[in-house]
């Protein structure tokens, strides 16, 4: 068998990009090396709910095991808080596949090496984390997330946990004598958790199986034709983003390069903080980031971290304000926000009609057809930033009620080939002839 091989076209912040082909690397192999006395603490921590003002979350309650440690249900937010009623302001990511994740720059080269450096890499939807470490003390301290009173309450919790032994075992039997120190041991820990446990990088998808030429790894027809979908520079175009192929430390492909871009996701009127019309997430340039400013010019306002697609087909809530609650209205959006916008986007000053017409499409955010109005395009964006949105494909500006670039029978192949991303991929014994995303 040949090795697989993906094309691979490029991605930068502006949005020139060329193709070239590489080929899927080699799969690491897991094997079982115990985990360290700091990732075994860390392991503890990851679920211990006592770690919380509420005593009832821990990073597991967010972060489930079940759902590739992303939220367990459909919510765009997750409420927290000491009395878990305070919401966030953000979906939560799965934490699979963050061990390449390079710290956040304004300039990284991309992964591609033909894109131009953009910026790139770091945790969260706006790279505010340097390292898994840094990434932890956000959710221990946040008010509407574990909202533990400060390091020291932290601290303190951890002496009294069942674990403490193991905690001085891994870091010193004095460690507790310092808050400071056996705080970001805390958070070392539970990086070195993330790093070390292989079921945050397990690598068992069947995409894993056909990129290491392994049995039970053959696409059907309809997986391969999604997954040119997905690197075909003239119709889905992911690859542009969410590809980054050749061998970081060997490791097969993460389906992100870590580049940011804005690509005009709709308002989420779900989020609480977005009854302030005055609210807006601007990915880089804040609010919770807060070294770029929010100023008119400033080229980053509105960009996001192109997430990974790997397990993306178990999650239910898409984008980073979870507005989204389907993979296959996800892709839709890709395919007709430029072309629909009136179904992705509030229209104000028409009239709705009582029926819509037979041809509008449902599968939008929203269902009523309006005669006259004017649609809020990018309604989740100040106006002095809407030049920053991206304008590669499949989003490439075309007009209104023109031809999306994907047709019905790419956007089925596009998630047959998603669905290959899904971990724990068990292979039939017998390969079925018929059925979806088989011919
Ligand atoms: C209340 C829900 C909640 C809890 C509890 C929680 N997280 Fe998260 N996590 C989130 C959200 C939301 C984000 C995205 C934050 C952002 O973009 O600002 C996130 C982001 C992350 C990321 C970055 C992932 C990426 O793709 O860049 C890591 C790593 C992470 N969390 C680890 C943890 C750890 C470790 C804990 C426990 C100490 C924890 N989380 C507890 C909701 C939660
Ligand atoms: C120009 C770069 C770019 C291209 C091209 C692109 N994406 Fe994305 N993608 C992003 C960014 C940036 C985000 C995060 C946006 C946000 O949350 O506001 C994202 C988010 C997503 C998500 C949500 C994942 C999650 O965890 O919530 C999915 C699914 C997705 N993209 C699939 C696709 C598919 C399928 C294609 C091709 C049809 C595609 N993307 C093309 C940049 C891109």
């Amino acid at each position: 068998m040949i090795a697989a091989a993906l094309a691979l076209s490029a991605c930068g912040g502006g949005g020139n990009s060329t193709s070239s082909a590489v080929t899927a690397p080699a799969i690491p192999s897991s094997p079982a090396i115990p985990l360290s006395l700091a990732a075994q603490v860390g392991e503890k921590i990851f679920s211990d709910t006592t770690l919380s003002g509420s005593g009832k979350m821990s990073c597991a309650t967010c972060h489930a095991q079940s759902a590739a440690y992303g939220p367990p249900n459909d919510l765009a937010v997750q409420l927290g808080g000491t009395d878990l009623k305070a919401p966030g302001t953000r979906a939560v990511p799965s934490l699979r596949y963050k061990e390449f994740t390079p710290p956040y720059a304004d300039l990284l080269d991309n992964p591609d090496g033909i894109s131009v450096p953009g910026p790139g890499g770091g945790y969260t939807w706006d790279g505010r984390a340097a390292t898994l470490a840094d990434q932890a003390k956000i959710p221990l301290l946040a008010p509407n997330e574990m909202a533990n009173a400060s390091a020291a309450d932290v601290v303190a919790k951890l002496q009294a946990a069942p674990y403490a032994e193991l905690f001085r075992q891994a870091f010193g039997s004095a460690i507790f004598g310092k808050t400071d120190s056996a705080f970001s041991s805390a958070l070392q820990a539970l990086q070195a958790y993330q790093l070390e446990d292989p079921d945050f990088h397990p690598y068992s998808s069947k995409f894993d199986l056909y990129a290491g030429n392994k049995i039970g790894g053959t696409l059907t027809m309809a997986e391969v034709r999604g997954m040119k979908v997905l690197t075909d520079p003239n119709s889905g175009n992911c690859a542009s983003c969410h590809y980054q192929g050749a061998g970081l430390n060997g490791s097969s492909a993460l389906f992100t390069d870590f580049s940011y871009q804005a690509i005009g996701v709709p308002r989420n009127v779900a989020i609480q903080a977005n009854a302030d019309p005055t609210y807006f997430d601007l990915g880089l340039c804040g609010p919770l980031r807060t070294d770029h400013p929010a100023a008119p010019g400033n080229a980053f306002c509105g960009m996001v971290k192109a997430p990974t697609l790997r397990n993306v087909a178990t999650r239910k809530s898409f984008f980073h304000n979870g507005v989204m609650h389907s993979l296959e209205q996800v892709i839709r959006f890709y395919n007709t926000r430029d072309t629909l916008p009136e179904i992705w986007y509030p229209t104000v000053g028409g009239t709705p009609k009582a029926t819509a017409d037979p041809s509008f499409p449902t599968y939008g955010l929203i269902t009523t057809q309006y005669v006259g109005g004017t649609v809020q395009k990018f309604n989740d964006l100040p106006p002095q930033f809407v030049g920053n949105i991206d304008t590669q494909m499949p989003m490439d500006g075309r007009a209104a009620h023109s031809r999306p670039p994907m047709s019905e029978q790419n956007i089925a192949d596009l998630l047959c080939f998603l669905n290959t991303l899904t971990d724990g991929y068990k292979a039939p014994a017998t390969s079925p002839t018929s059925g979806a995303c088989i011919q």
